[in-house]
């Protein structure tokens, strides 16, 4: 049996703006994760099953375009792997779908690695994150590419769109509380709107993306030197801007402003927006506070994670 795991990830700092070519900051999130075995099966076909979504399906009866489906015909076609093999393959998340805490791009990545090393077809990690950029394209529009890059290498990363991977580490650690709305919004969604209204003002929103910009880049040096109450106050001025967006909610705001009145010191929404997660910086003591906070608030969860 071959097994491989993806772990979840948040966007720290640029979502949206990184679509434009400004840098944007994401790092793992090691609590939540996407596991996948696979094993040689004993009927014919790849079967492919997946309880947290209630799949139990061999490949051919999906339609080519079902996420995990397309995984698999794009690893079968890259790999020219004929004729095909009877599989078992399992997978199970912990991570929320369509959260911003990257699921997709997680089932992508652990797939395609299981598959890689069960069929003996070995892929670097830049393989692998470009395989699973084109497969977040397909489904996704016009990804900036983050989500892949940051769970292929499960490290921080400083992204640009195109530009060759870097990562950062935090001169301390820090810790981040992550709430979730509960609400699914997809991505796609919120970044075509988005689009829609550069496309009719165009100088308009390139500015608000450089002011993003601006935030990013003296927010890793922020994390870098470990200013923590810097990185807090460039948190609540990115959120800002996201709402200028349009892309955060009642929801986010309400939790935004609930993490701000239990002693955070920024908090933000992160990923697409409009609903899924948002994310509080906290002192390490006011943890557990924040996260109830949160949930008096309405949030469905929260993690507590330590970024190293
Ligand atoms: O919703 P998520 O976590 O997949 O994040 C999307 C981040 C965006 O900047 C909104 C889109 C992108 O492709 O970078």
């Amino acid at each position: 049996m071959t097994k491989s795991s993806a772990l979840g990830k948040i966007i720290l700092f640029g979502e949206h703006a990184v679509v434009y070519g400004r840098p944007a900051l994401a790092v793992p999130v090691t609590q939540v994760h996407t596991d996948v075995d696979i094993a040689k099966s004993s009927r014919a076909g790849i079967w492919i099953n997946a309880s947290d979504v209630n799949l139990h399906a061999e490949l051919n009866t999906l339609p080519s375009d079902h996420p995990i489906a397309s995984v698999i015909h794009n690893f079968l076609f890259l790999g020219r792997v004929s004729p095909f093999p009877n599989l078992e393959i399992n997978i199970s998340s912990t991570i929320p779908v369509a959260a911003g805490l990257g699921s997709g791009a997680a089932v992508t990545v652990a797939l395609t690695r299981a598959l890689s090393s069960h069929l003996n077809y070995p892929m670097s990690d830049e393989e692998v994150n470009a395989f699973t950029y084109e497969i977040e394209k397909l489904h996704h529009g016009t990804p900036s590419g983050i989500d892949n890059t940051v769970i292929t290498y499960a490290k921080p990363v400083y992204f640009v769109k195109g530009q060759s991977i870097e990562t950062f580490k935090a001169g301390q650690s820090f810790t981040i509380v992550i709430g979730d709305t509960g609400i699914s919004a997809p991505t796609k969604e919120s970044v075509e709107e988005l689009r829609r209204m550069w496309r009719n003002e165009k100088a308009r929103w390139e500015s608000v993306f450089d002011k993003v910009a601006e935030i990013s880049f003296t927010a890793r040096r922020a994390i870098e030197q470990g200013h923590w109450e810097m990185l807090g106050e460039l948190m609540n001025e990115n959120h800002k801007l996201l709402q200028e967006m349009t892309v955060s909610s009642p929801e986010l705001d309400k939790l935004i402003s609930a993490a701000d009145e239990a002693g955070a010191l920024g908090a933000k929404l992160s990923g697409g927006g409009r609903g899924g997660n948002m994310i509080a910086l906290v002192t390490p003591d006011l943890a557990e506070t924040v996260s109830s906070s949160l949930k008096e608030a309405g949030a469905r969860n929260t993690i507590i994670t330590k970024i190293l």
